[in-house]
């Protein structure tokens, strides 16, 4: 039977800091209603100076080990668009920070679709043999790269960070992951995107811009992009693993906006109530939305053992991934805030 990657464990944090909506309104034209009625945000979390995106990769890192009850891995992937630094990768530090010794460690780019873009690699690596155990993290501190007089981004992003144990199994086993839809459009590259800071600009002959460092989003366009895409990757998806949409238990899309998440559901004909819902405690936290969402409705029992989980995600690139699997049982820890 193939080697199959199989969910062992999963841990996420957010940083203790909460930023509501209220403290928003207060230096930006906006207020609590709109936020709360047009994105179903009512409050995120940011980093305090001096946490960076590899200390909550950390630290989610370490819950998922204890989740799965191991102390090594053969390969860590951190999915992040706000590494460390832009070169080198911040994997290789997250791994040394963990004690996991001097394995395979690298970062995948793939913005609000990097956490699945992970697992997708990681499922490659044990299908493979190159890896029997992996340790998948998303995590990003966009806090950091917010424009605080741009409404559209600041409102929406939080920070946070979470991870998941795989291990060599079979495809029958609970906590299989069942296949992939994988796909990216550069067309749409300045969707959403922070400009500055690459070999675009760098080469470009002129002065780097303060202003490039921050990120930019067309949100409405973003959205439509949302909707359309995680719908029809997710019917791929489906089609591919033999499931139909009422087999679907829950299914974890990615966290950016709730009237996205409804209409994904009514495309894909599921019922609203099987969107798992975490943005409202904790915004849009890019490669970190799923597992946070999955982390919470795991600790929650909303999602219990054998629940069949759809997982769909959408970001800049463009970029879009789904994935499956039947829930396993494993222990999950409560989302902290101990970084
Ligand atoms: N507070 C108050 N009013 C706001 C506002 C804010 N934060 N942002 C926009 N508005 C206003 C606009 O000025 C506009 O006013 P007008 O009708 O008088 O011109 C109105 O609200 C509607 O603006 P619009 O840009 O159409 O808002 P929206 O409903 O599209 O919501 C986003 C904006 C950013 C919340 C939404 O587009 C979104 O969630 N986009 C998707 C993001 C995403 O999926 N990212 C993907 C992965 S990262």
């Amino acid at each position: 039977m193939t080697r199959t990657a199989i969910l062992a464990g999963m841990g996420a944090v957010v940083p203790p800091r909460s930023v509501e909506n209220e403290e928003l309104a207060r230096t930006l034209d906006t207020n609590d209603t709109w936020i709360r009625t047009r994105t179903g945000i009512r409050t995120r979390h940011w980093t305090d100076t001096g946490t960076s995106t590899g200390d909550l990769a950390t630290a989610a890192g370490a819950r998922a080990l204890k989740s799965a009850g191991v102390d090594s891995v053969d390969l860590v992937i951190l999915a992040t668009s706000t590494g460390n630094q832009p070169m080198p990768a911040t994997a290789p530090e997250v791994a040394a920070a963990l004690g996991l010794g001097q394995v395979a460690a690298y970062d995948i780019s793939a913005a609000c679709s990097g956490f699945l873009y992970g697992l997708s690699a990681a499922a490659g690596a044990i299908a493979s043999g190159v890896a029997g155990r992996v340790l998948v993290v998303g995590a990003d501190v966009w806090s950091t790269r917010l424009d605080p007089q741009d409404r559209s981004t600041t409102i929406i992003f939080g920070d946070g960070a979470g991870a998941a144990v795989l291990r060599a199994g079979h495809a029958d086993e609970p906590g299989a992951l069942l296949g992939f839809d994988l796909g990216s459009d550069g067309a749409g590259r300045e969707l959403a995107q922070v400009a500055g800071g690459g070999s675009r600009e760098r080469g470009s002959g002129r002065p780097p811009s303060p202003e490039d460092a921050y990120m930019t989003m067309q949100g409405k366009e973003m959205f439509t992009q949302a909707v359309n895409k995680m719908a029809a990757s997710s019917e791929l998806l489906l089609e591919r693993i033999g499931w139909s949409a009422a087999d679907v238990d829950w299914c974890a899309a990615h966290q950016a906006n709730v009237r996205i998440l409804h209409t994904v559901a009514d495309l894909l004909g599921l019922e609203r109530s099987r969107m798992l819902v975490h943005l409202d405690k904790v915004g849009n936290t890019s490669a970190a939305s799923i597992p946070l969402a999955l982390t919470d409705a795991a600790v929650s029992e909303q999602i219990k053992a054998g629940d069949r989980v759809l997982m769909t995600a959408f970001g800049g690139g463009l970029s879009w991934a789904s994935t499956a699997m039947r829930w396993p049982e494993i222990d999950v820890m409560e989302i902290s805030t101990d970084i």
